[in-house]
């Protein structure tokens, strides 16, 4: 029985924790406090949950965007220094030093860097991401920015 389940839980698992630990957020944004501003936080029995709308859900589901299809280029810290970046000139860029908006944040990446006039290193991923994954990779890259406070 537990042999059965193992796997699939254990893959959930890594994918959250990947998310947590690697990507720069902490548990407490993932796992809401009851002290924190959350108010709508549904409790459960199996502790807090996060409202699908949620700006932290966004960013959690964003967290996992990031995790399968930037972190290559962009790297686990989200600065630019991805395993595959050397690869490229000009080098991916440091989205935590980013001073783009959302609304080009969600451009190039669903266009890629060509249209805009940048490299074509940036893919575009209109194809592979849905719109909800785009958004959602957005407020994650909005999240470890430094520029997040005023936008
Ligand atoms: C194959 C490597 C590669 C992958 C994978 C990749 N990027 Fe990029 N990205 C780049 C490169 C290279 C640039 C720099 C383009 C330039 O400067 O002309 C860039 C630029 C960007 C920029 C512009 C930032 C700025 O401040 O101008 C954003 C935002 C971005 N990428 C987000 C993403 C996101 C989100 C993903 C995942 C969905 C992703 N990238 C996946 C290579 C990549």
């Amino acid at each position: 029985m537990i042999k059965l389940h193992l796997p699939s839980r254990a893959s959930l698992w890594c994918a959250v924790a990947l998310s947590a630990t690697v990507l720069g957020f902490g548990t407490a944004t993932v796992w809401a406090e009851p002290d924190k501003t959350q108010t709508q936080v549904a409790h459960g029995a199996n502790g807090a949950l996060l409202p699908r709308d949620s700006k932290d859900a966004a960013v959690f589901r964003g967290g996992l965007v990031y995790a399968n299809y930037c972190v290559t280029c962009h790297g686990i810290n989200a600065d630019g220094n991805g395993r595959a970046a050397r690869l490229h000139t000009p080098r991916p860029a440091n989205l935590r030093a980013s001073d783009k908006n959302d609304a080009y944040i969600g451009l190039i990446v669903r266009k890629g860097g060509e249209p805009l006039g940048r490299s074509t290193g940036m893919p575009p991923w209109a194809e592979e991401l849905t719109d909800e994954q785009i958004g959602d990779v957005v407020a994650f890259v909005r999240s470890v920015n430094a520029q997040s406070h005023s936008r």
